[in-house]
């Protein structure tokens, strides 16, 4: 089965930063000076689901050792073809199968990551493997987006147009499909995408990560209001 993104890895940058523009380029200047506020570089990071390399390409660029852990092999492909790519060390796995020997002083897991983890057992399991991959005291920023993310939307900003279908299947569970057309030299391409994201109750989210050894330094939800997640950021016990 294809992974996700898988189908649109090649025009994913270009569908974020087309169609949100500033807002998405504030968001990763704000989510990297964060980082660089708690800890500055060097230091070492695992920036798991790091897709495209929205953050990993800037924080290695400032100085962090970065490892990038992404299932999708289409998005690591687009983030190793970017300049500074290639000093990225590239996992091509999820994050609940992620084991290392090297342990890490930062992990990421932002930008609605959480919400590809589609069973309780999946969330633990990643959990655990940031746990596993941090040193005593490290760190872990972590997402969690609340309904109003979960809602489809269309948006054309020139000669690209997204139409996102989010529906739910029950409770929590919703199928997310995104269709993507770009007109370009008289030419239409179209990609599509289709797989189920899960909404998580902030408890259950919470409830793994204590039984992991996380405890909460900093709720940095106010510093990213209007993202519609919730921001936190997490200390693994010393
Ligand atoms: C919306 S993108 C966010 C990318 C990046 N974190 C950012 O901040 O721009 C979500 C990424 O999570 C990846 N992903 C999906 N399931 C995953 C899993 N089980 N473990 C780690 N990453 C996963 C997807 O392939 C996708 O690249």
């Amino acid at each position: 089965m294809p992974m996700p993104h898988s189908s649109w890895a090649e025009v994913y940058d270009r569908a974020y930063n087309q169609v949100y523009g500033n807002v998405y380029t504030r968001l990763t200047s704000l989510t990297v000076g964060q980082v660089k506020t708690e800890l500055p570089p060097p230091a070492s990071i695992v920036d798991f689901g790091a897709g495209t390399g929205r953050l990993s390409i800037p924080l290695t660029e400032l100085g962090y050792s970065v490892t990038a852990v992404e299932p999708c092999p289409e998005m690591l492909v687009q983030l190793k073809g970017k300049p500074g790519g290639t000093k990225i060390t590239t996992v091509t796995c999820s994050m609940q199968d992620f084991v290392t020997v090297a342990k890490f002083d930062i992990a990421l897991c932002v930008f609605t990551v959480i919400l590809y983890l589609r069973d309780e057992a999946t969330l633990d399991a990643s959990i655990a493997a940031a746990a596993a991959a941090l040193c005593p005291g490290g760190l872990l920023f972590l997402d969690i987006p609340s309904r109003a993310v979960f809602q489809g939307h269309s948006i054309s900003v020139g000669d690209l147009r997204r139409e996102i279908s989010v529906v739910p299947k029950n409770e929590n569970l919703y199928s997310y499909k995104e269709r993507i057309t770009i007109i370009e030299s008289g030419k239409t391409i179209t990609r599509t995408d289709e797989f189920e994201i899960k909404y998580w109750d902030e408890r259950l989210v919470f409830m793994a990560l204590e039984k992991n050894g996380f405890r909460l330094k900093k709720d940095l939800s106010e510093v990213f209001l209007g993202t519609g997640s919730k921001y936190l950021l997490l200390e693994k016990a010393r």
